[in-house]
């Protein structure tokens, strides 16, 4: 189980959404040049709008910060709708007025740009429905690097939901395991009673490559969840 204090359940997702804002914009505020991993997906989206919400009202800058990309289809091109670049720029990056990025494009420039970097200060991520974190995919060691991977069905089928008609590609890259448990504080955003089975796996199983979200309980955690993720 997580320690006391890092699993906060809320009401209903504008709540946890605002609940998470608070977190982002408290570590902001702290480190204005914060270094962030961001999940793209829908249970972030509400949080996402409401930071950029804080940043047009002047209560919070983001100018400074450095987004970094969690992950990517292979093979799609950054005018295609399904570019995960395209969907973190709309969303996260433009709206919150931030200027720096990190792409992630081949794990060898990842590594080296994470290192100019300074490694993570922060990763917002999301919890697959197989306990995947970004596309590290079960079974995904602790230590798995960045790396291209073919989807599992169960990714496939999740990812479908965002694309309406078009087909989830096939191939992926993904930051490491080793990118994200390596973050100075990671933050997992649940919401929906679809993920409370996996949910309890990752925080109360044992820690196991079968759920790579249960790693996250070696980092510096904090869970945002909703009531129905957590029933
Ligand atoms: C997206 C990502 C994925 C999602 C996860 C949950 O960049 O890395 O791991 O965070 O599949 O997706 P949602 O939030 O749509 O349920």
């Amino acid at each position: 189980m997580v320690g006391e204090g890092t699993l906060r359940i809320q009401p209903d997702p504008a709540q946890l959404a605002q609940a998470a804002a608070d977190f982002i914009a408290a570590q902001a505020r702290a480190k204005p040049n914060l270094s962030i991993l961001v999940a793209t997906g829908n249970t972030p989206m509400p949080t996402y709008i409401e930071l950029a919400r804080r940043a047009e009202a002047g209560a919070v800058d983001f100018t400074r910060v450095t987004a970094v990309q969690l992950d990517e289809y292979l093979g799609v091109s950054d005018a295609d709708p399904r570019s995960l670049w395209g969907w973190m720029r709309r969303s996260f990056v433009e709206p919150l007025g931030i200027t720096r990025t990190v792409r992630l494009e081949n794990p060898e420039q990842f590594k080296v740009a994470l290192a100019e970097l300074g490694g993570l200060d922060l990763a917002i991520l999301g919890l697959g429905p197989n306990g995947h974190l970004g596309f590290n995919e079960p079974p995904s060691q602790p230590d798995a690097p960045t790396r291209t991977l073919t989807l599992t069905p169960a990714s496939l089928a999740s990812n479908a939901a965002y694309w309406g008609k078009l087909d989830v590609p096939t191939g992926a890259i993904t930051a490491g395991m080793d990118v994200i448990l390596a973050a100075r504080a990671c933050l997992l955003l649940v919401s929906g009673t679809h993920k409370r089975d996996i949910l309890r796996a990752a925080l109360e199983g044992p820690e196991t490559p079968a759920v790579p979200a249960s790693f996250l309980r070696r980092t510096a955690l904090t869970v945002i969840a909703d009531e129905a993720a957590w029933g």
